[in-house]
């Protein structure tokens, strides 16, 4: 064959496999116009791009702005449509009024258990199963149980910034906030005594470390074929880090026969101790128990759901308090009025109404779960918007939290936002640091006493101060509400 023949074919070949490639990419990106929802225009990957171009949180300010007047629009993750209610009437439809239309998460992968069986993962009946099971474990009652494990663990903190005060350090605060909140963590959900803050190296600490970092190369493998997972199983491959899971499961089998064997299960009060009550008391009822790998399960929510955003709202909470020494002479103003010299305890914090209104603050303008996801579960019309089945539902909770019109000036930190009245003037949906629904989190209540106790107890003997490190006002990571120059203060003690 002759070689301009041989160049011709090749040629031929690259145009076809350029222009099948290009089809796959692109070939339902009509769908929005037939649904007449209006999208931004795509490439060929979708909108990714300006994703990655922008970060996410100034892309949600801006497609938000500029589409919120039609309640939707439509957004492509390459080939993967999505629904982005900006409208929060329709937010509450999605979230609560239709919720049995919207019940699962839009997560694609499979994982393989103990992590397919945390409540974030579940889906549909088996989820219904396991959050009614798990729900009465956060009741008033037994989270005010679990609060000496908190103050136990802020003990520790106290002396770790009386250091830092003495020595006139800086220090950044969601480093310590971190590990603060990871002691915290292991003495409530693995029934362990660590001490982050003193030794940040200890065993649990590093291995929950890398168990919340899946890996990254073998993600887009599972989510371009789903159906092989089976294989990718046999052959050893897994996005989440198989040793330190190995070992945070030990670590919890460990703890549950030791408290079988010695008589003290139901008497430590802590998570672990009420999923073995919760797991026998339904022995008696019509439901299935918990079985050992969703104990194994509920007890890693508290890494994978609680360890970040925990350790998010408490840093930014204590550096705008820095930034902003009017609000946090007020908070302390609150503190020694209710408390005195008193150590903040369950019942006292619940007086507090200053401070949860800085902690609400801090949640509005850095939300851990700055976008809320739901996956439609059967075909369904509201108020004029049609949803297929199948369709992933995205709430922008950022750019919500951002919206002028909802909160003016919004990049301003300003606590009086949250006041009573100020509240009620506002539409119920338009704080959602906690999501909304029956699928919302379910650790909410604990996550606010946690928060409370330790800013409570940190206010009451030191005062964050701005340093020559401090940057503000801050800049947030392109995909993670994390601020980039970091949250540097420098403690002083109160008198
Ligand atoms: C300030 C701290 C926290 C924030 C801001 C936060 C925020 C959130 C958000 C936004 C969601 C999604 C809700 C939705 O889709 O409507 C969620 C779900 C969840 N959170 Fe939290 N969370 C925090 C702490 C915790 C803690 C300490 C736990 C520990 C138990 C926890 C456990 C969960 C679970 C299990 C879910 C999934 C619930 C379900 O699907 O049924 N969270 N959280």
């Amino acid at each position: 064959m002759e070689l301009w023949t041989v160049l011709l074919i090749l040629l031929l070949s690259l145009v076809m496999l350029v222009y099948v490639g290009v089809r796959l990419l692109t070939y339902n990106h009509d769908l929005f116009k037939k649904l007449a929802i209006d999208s931004p225009p795509t490439s060929i990957f979708g909108h990714f791009h300006v994703g990655v171009k922008f970060g996410v949180f100034q892309t949600q300010v801006e497609m938000y702005s500029q589409y919120k007047y039609k309640k939707v629009f439509g957004w492509f993750n390459f080939t993967i449509p999505a629904i982005v209610v900006c409208d929060l009437d329709l937010v509450k439809a999605v979230a609560v009024v239709h919720f049995n239309k919207f019940v699962n998460r839009s997560a694609t992968i499979e994982y393989e258990p103990p992590f397919r069986d945390i409540l974030l993962n579940l889906k549909g009946e088996h989820w219904k199963r396991v959050r009614s099971i798990v729900s009465p474990t956060f009741t008033s009652g037994r989270i005010k149980k679990m609060a000496t494990h908190v103050e136990r663990n802020v003990k520790n903190l106290l002396e770790y910034l009386r250091q830092k005060q003495e020595s006139g350090e800086e220090i950044e605060l969601k480093e310590t906030s971190g590990q603060f909140a990871l002691d915290v963590i292991a003495s409530i959900a693995f029934g362990l005594k660590v001490d982050s803050l003193k030794d940040p190296k200890n065993k649990f600490a590093v291995e929950a470390g890398k168990v919340v970092k899946p890996n990254l190369l073998l993600v887009p493998l599972f989510l371009l074929f789903p159906r092989l997972r089976g294989l990718f199983s046999r052959l050893g491959l897994s996005i989440m880090a198989k040793k330190p899971m190995a070992y945070l499961v030990e670590t919890l089998d460990a703890a549950i026969e030791e408290r079988k064997r010695d008589g003290t299960e139901g008497h430590i009060n802590d998570f672990l101790d009420l999923m073995m009550i919760a797991e026998k008391e339904n022995d008696t009822k019509e439901r299935e128990p918990l079985t050992r790998s969703e104990i194994h399960a509920q007890s890693l929510i508290f890494i994978f759901a609680g360890l970040e955003s925990m350790s998010t709202v408490m840093s930014f909470t204590l550096f705008l308090l820095a930034a902003h020494p009017d609000c946090r002479q007020r908070a302390q103003d609150e503190l020694d009025e209710i408390l005195g010299d008193q150590t903040p305890d369950y019942e006292t914090v619940q007086g507090l109404h200053y401070l949860e209104m800085c902690i609400n603050e801090a949640m509005r303008m850095v939300p851990p779960g700055f976008v809320l996801d739901r996956k439609c579960v059967e075909s369904t019309d509201i108020d004029g918007v049609h949803f297929p089945k199948d369709m992933i539902v995205m709430i922008p909770v950022y750019a919500i939290h951002h919206d002028p019109d909802l909160w003016p000036d919004p990049h301003t930190f300003m606590p009086e936002r949250f006041t009573e009245e100020n509240k009620r003037s506002r539409h119920p949906y338009a704080f959602l640091p906690f999501g909304q629904g029956p699928r919302n989190c379910i650790g909410m209540r604990l996550a606010m006493l946690e928060l409370k106790l330790t800013l409570a107890t940190i206010l009451q003997h030191f005062t964050p101060v701005t340093s020559a490190k401090t940057v503000y006002p801050f800049k947030l990571y392109k995909f993670i509400p994390r601020a980039v120059d970091g949250t540097w203060v420098k403690i002083v003690a109160r008198k």
